[in-house]
């Protein structure tokens, strides 16, 4: 089969390679060229690159390059004159021979050949849904009664399968298509005696790759018969791996593009009634959990993904596992939850496209902040399920390449569940020390000893800054507001001085301001900021300086992720308990600390026994510390 020179001259003539990979690859203009993310490998800063004037792309991370035909050709493994029918059909120049005959399918490659039954297949689907009487009966009628109107059912190319054995197969071969093609397709299914279609008496949605053409088929059953699923798909083909493929990416690509995000559902029936109801940018990963490869599908096209979770809670917590794998690629993730029993589909039906959009602008959460609210549902008060929730946010965090994004993750985070940002690290730091140790236990088995003390000396020095970081804020709340009343009765400085009576900070500036509080009090003096700043001492003037200066100084990047930040005056007495709980918690994990060190070191047999009881006390006194906190401990 051969096209002529003129229809290739008159199609070149009208191609615009920006618009043709503009509708796989989203490419941003720098100066001359327009830049985009591979769509051959898989690469985080892009490196595929468009020329408009000489009508050229160059992708430097898989060195293929070309023009706007050869892309076509690449991107979905098609012949030259295969490409050049999907380009004449997208700028609707004509060519001689639309449909390939039988013969020349014969003759096509294997792969292509496939794609040509497939096609006829879904032909033939249509055709029997809009003609056939039992196509249109009962058919016809349930994607009416389900709302689907004529427009939405043609955009998705749906069809009908009669109820017959082999009506597909009779059909094929009365055309001369060959039936062992429609075997390898997953149409017919062959038995030693017997071969019969696949999709009798079904209502048909089929798979299209990113050019539109059809790759296999999903099959919902109309009647209520036992033992029978609900949907029958094809089987895995030569062009059809469904953990490669998203439902709905061809119809949805140009609007994910356009509106630099894409909505995430679970059926087929959810894109449709997405697409009717006004939102185009919508893909359904269809009954199988979500794969690494159909997030990186989505990821060329836009960074945004929100969820959109069934109201049902069992369904949500299992399905929000997958979550972090879009986390894991850097991709910005966002929540919608439905209410209980409705799903995209009923419920965009159910409030119209203006009531649904709004909906969906209304309730998109961030992942992070969703997830924290689901776990912590109702267990507010529990501390078990409270540390529970912290390790499940916290692992989820983690995942998360990009540093900066991880910080603004963990302020919001600390905020959502009242907890100071350190403690949080503490817990980020060992996952992450672990991940990096995981790591290098895949690459290599070696040194294991050395890694294990890299690991210790970090918890270590973790415990040192922590019981510096809170000797810090123990003394800035009590510069900024030792003046205050706790519970209308003490001094806010006298209730801490007694706290920590017997306790010394271990930085020595710290220790000296903590001692010129004391000695102050002893006078009857409550002291204040202006007390230090005029000290004769500078380093202890600069010290205050810098605890009195705004703790917040990045609330322009917490307005700007709207993280909510409670003023600290209002929280005053829930600050001062936790950071004096903090205070000794930390320092009795220093102490566990050196006493282990001890322990390791020592030798004489009485000696170790007294150590360890030692340690048995101090472990008894981190649990008591750490359960008001929230902390799991580690026995
Ligand atoms: N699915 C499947 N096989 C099944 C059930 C489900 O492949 N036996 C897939 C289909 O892709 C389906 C998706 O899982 O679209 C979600 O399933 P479900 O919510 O049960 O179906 P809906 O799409 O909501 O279909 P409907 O609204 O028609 O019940
Ligand atoms: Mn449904």
């Amino acid at each position: 089969m051969s096209i002529s020179k003129t229809t290739i001259d008159e199609l070149k003539s009208r191609i615009d390679i920006l618009d043709v990979i503009g509708d796989f690859v989203t490419l941003k203009r720098t100066g001359q060229h327009y830049k985009g993310k591979s769509p051959f490998s898989d690469e985080k800063t892009p490196s595929f690159i468009v020329f408009p004037r000489n009508q050229n792309f160059k992708d430097f991370s898989s060195g293929k390059q070309g023009d706007a035909i050869s892309f076509i050709m690449e991107y979905d493994g098609l012949s030259y004159v295969e490409a050049l029918k999907y380009l004449a059909k997208k700028y609707g120049v004509e060519i001689e021979e639309e449909e390939p005959s039988p013969e020349a399918a014969q003759k096509q490659s294997e792969r292509e050949s496939l794609f040509i039954i497939l096609n006829y297949a879904k032909d033939y689907f249509k055709n029997t849904l809009f003609e056939s009487e039992e196509g249109k009966n009962i058919g016809l009628t349930y994607f009416q009664e389900r709302g689907f109107t004529d427009e939405t059912i043609r955009k998705f190319e749906l069809g009908y399968s009669l109820d017959q054995w082999n009506a597909l197969e009779n059909d094929a071969k009365s055309k001369g298509y060959n039936p062992e093609l429609l075997e390898k397709a997953g149409l017919i299914i062959k038995k030693e005696e017997s071969q019969y279609d696949r999709f009798r008496g079904r209502v048909i949605f089929p798979i299209h790759n990113a050019t539109g053409k059809a790759i296999a088929f999903g099959a919902r059953i109309l009647k209520n018969v036992k033992n029978q699923p609900k949907y029958l798909n094809s089987p895995e083909t030569d062009v059809y791996h469904k953990s490669d493929v998203l439902y709905g990416l061809f119809q949805s690509g140009r609007a994910i593009r356009q509106s630099d995000n894409c909505y995430l559902v679970e059926g087929y029936t959810d894109v449709i009634s997405l697409h009717q109801h006004g939102v185009e940018n919508v893909v359904s990963s269809s009954g199988t959990s979500l794969t690494e490869n159909q997030i990186k599908l989505i990821h060329r096209q836009t960074e945004n993904i929100t969820v959109l979770f069934d109201g049902d809670a069992a369904g949500i917590r299992a399905s929000i596992r997958g979550i972090d794998m879009i986390l894991q690629q850097g991709m910005n993730v966002k929540a919608v939850v439905f209410p209980d029993g409705e799903d995209p589909d009923s419920y965009s039906r159910s409030l119209g496209a203006m009531g649904f959009q709004e909906f969906l602008k209304e309730n998109a959460e961030d992942f992070i902040n969703f997830k924290t609210r689901l776990l912590l549902d109702g267990h507010d008060n529990d501390p078990v399920k409270k540390a529970e929730t912290i390790s499940q946010i916290i692992s989820s965090i983690s995942t998360i390449p990009d540093q900066v994004k991880r910080a603004v993750y963990m302020k919001e985070t600390s905020n959502l569940l009242g907890l100071e940002e350190q403690v949080l690290y503490a817990q980020l730091n060992k996952i992450l020390i672990s991940q990096k140790k995981e790591r290098q236990k895949a690459a290599s088995r070696e040194q294991p000893a050395q890694l294990i003390e890299e690991i210790e000396q970090v918890q270590q020095k973790e415990a040192f800054d922590s019981v510096i970081f809170q000797e810090k804020e123990s003394i800035r709340i009590l510069i900024n507001y030792g003046f205050n009343k706790i519970e209308n009765e003490y001094n806010l400085v006298e209730h801490y001085l007694e706290e920590l009576d017997p306790v010394e900070f271990t930085k020595p500036i710290y220790n000296d301001i903590l001692n010129i509080f004391k000695d102050e009090l002893k006078k009857g003096n409550v002291i204040d900021a202006n007390f230090f700043t005029n000290h004769p001492n500078k380093n202890i003037r600069d010290e205050v300086l810098d605890l009195i200066s705004d703790r917040h100084e990045v609330s322009e990047n917490w307005e700007r992720y709207r993280i909510y930040v409670p003023k600290e005056k209002d929280v005053l007495s829930d600050s001062v308990y936790s950071n004096i709980l903090r205070l000794k918690f930390h320092k009795i994990k220093k102490l566990i600390t050196l006493n282990l060190e001890d322990l390791k070191n020592e030798t004489e047999l009485d000696k170790i026994t007294k150590l360890q009881k030692i340690n048995v006390k101090l472990k008894t006194a981190e649990a008591e510390f750490s359960n008001p906190l929230g902390i799991v401990v580690s026995k």
